[in-house]
């Protein structure tokens, strides 16, 4: 019923559901009501890029890692773990509900630290997802089952585009809170903790842990602080969303340090992880949910609550990916070389932010760009109006979503230069 109080949900049930007149009069096929959606507004811009002619076209679209000769990137550890995983020749039986135990323990260690005081009572619990966007679906079903409190999820302003309809379909209601600010291109950290102090009691506040999608803004270690004091004021129950440990500063551990700040403050959180891009398994699916919970008692019927949600939507997961995120995170000299090569994708990240920042000022920009340095992880909030981006993709073939985002992730040695020359033509 939550759901019909959103007027977009109105309309789709409209579509949905067409009278028994219209379906009389079309009754040669069941579907003649179904109305045409909307593109996906990322993976439409995919689809626009891919009909371009033009040879110097660069799609900043789409979050995936790219090597600097602009080619999708398979990580040396990742090929490793798949051949040590080949020689062993095993079966494909299913995996339990809640998936790999090996890699649901290697997850939560990994996001927490190995020594969490939380791991170590056993007063928490992760299942095994279908990536981050499997996990904050089965974390959305989950409060809508169980949650005490009012059923709002309150998002920071922007947030990933997903987060929206995955709340809602899961029967949640969206709220938001103040987070970027235009006119510094940067967190609006006091409008973010007025918002966060007027959520009503109990509410859910989502939080992304680093590398904020898609304005690349991180509150500072300070600032996390503050977050946590205001948040624990209200009494919300937290849903950290951690899709790119790593990405943002190179080091897993420091990128998890707003997610073990919580917990240390005493927040029993939930969590959402995904392995694709700091791993590079996109296409794996690979991730994890976790609650921590009060005692060990409770965690355990938290998890029988979690394995029955799961069960009747996809059974249990996928093995392959869990298998290489598994065998890297516990085989210790190929977590070496994962470490090494997520430092290595950051750090290209940071190299292209400020090879562009170079390449605006040599074309003689005069304004300020400094943001594109400061914000951090895959995405550069550039600040570009809805008719410049217009601008860069017809003139230019320079491809991003219209909010002026752009994924850093796409820009190699090769294109900086034409893609600095081409933001500068439309700026100046
Ligand atoms: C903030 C955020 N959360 C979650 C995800 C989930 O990604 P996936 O389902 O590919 O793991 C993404 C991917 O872009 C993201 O940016």
């Amino acid at each position: 019923m939550a759901l019909l109080k959103s007027n977009k949900v109105i309309f789709c049930l409209g579509n949905i559901s067409p009278s028994l007149g219209a379906l009389s009069t079309r009754n040669s096929s069941w579907w003649g009501g179904v109305q045409m959606g909307p593109p996906d507004p990322i993976l439409g811009v995919t689809e626009a890029f891919k009909k371009d002619t033009n040879p110097k076209k660069m799609n900043l679209g789409v979050g995936a890692y790219r090597d600097d000769q602009g080619k999708p990137f398979v990580l040396s550890c990742v090929r490793k773990a798949e051949a040590l995983i080949a020689s062993k020749q095993l079966d494909k039986e299913y995996l339990p509900i809640g998936g790999l135990g090996d890699f649901t323990k290697a997850c939560a260690q990994l996001a927490l630290g190995a020594d969490n005081e939380v791991l170590k009572s056993g007063r928490s619990i992760t299942v095994q997802t279908i990536s981050g966007t499997g996990s904050l679906r089965i974390g959305g079903n989950f409060l809508s089952r169980f949650h005490g409190g009012p059923k709002d999820v309150y998002l920071p302003k922007p947030s990933w585009g997903n987060h929206t309809p995955i709340f809602r379909d899961a029967g949640l209601q969206l709220k938001a809170y103040r987070y970027y600010d235009p006119s510094t291109c940067g967190f609006d950290f006091s409008g973010a903790l007025e918002d966060i102090s007027k959520i009503p009691e109990h509410s859910v506040i989502l939080l992304h842990a680093c590398a904020h999608n898609p304005t690349g803004v991180d509150p500072k270690i300070e600032q996390w602080k503050e977050i946590s004091e205001v948040v624990k004021k209200r009494n919300l129950l937290v849903f950290f969303d951690m899709a790119y440990q790593g990405f943002a500063s190179g080091d897993i551990d420091r990128d998890a340090w707003a997610v073990r700040h919580f917990i240390e403050q005493g927040h029993n959180i939930v969590l959402s992880q995904s392995f694709a891009k700091n791993m590079g398994l996109y296409g794996e699916r690979v991730g994890g949910f976790t609650v921590v919970c009060g005692s060990a008692e409770e965690a355990k019927r938290v998890e029988s609550q979690l394995k029955i949600l799961i069960r009747p939507i996809y059974s249990n997961p996928p093995m392959n990916g869990a298998r290489i995120a598994s065998t890297i995170l516990s085989t210790p000299d190929l977590r070496a070389l994962w470490l090494e090569e997520v430092h290595g994708m950051a750090n290209r990240i940071i190299k292209m932010r400020e090879q562009l920042v170079a390449g605006l000022k040599k074309n003689g920009s005069t304004h300020n760009w400094q943001h594109v340095i400061d914000q951090i992880g895959m995405f550069c909030f550039t600040g570009l109006k809805p008719e410049q981006v217009e601008r860069l993709i017809k003139e230019f073939s320079v491809y991003m979503t219209k909010d002026g985002r752009i994924s850093m992730a796409g820009v190699s040695s090769g294109n900086v230069g034409y893609l600095a020359d081409s933001i500068h033509a439309v700026t100046k």
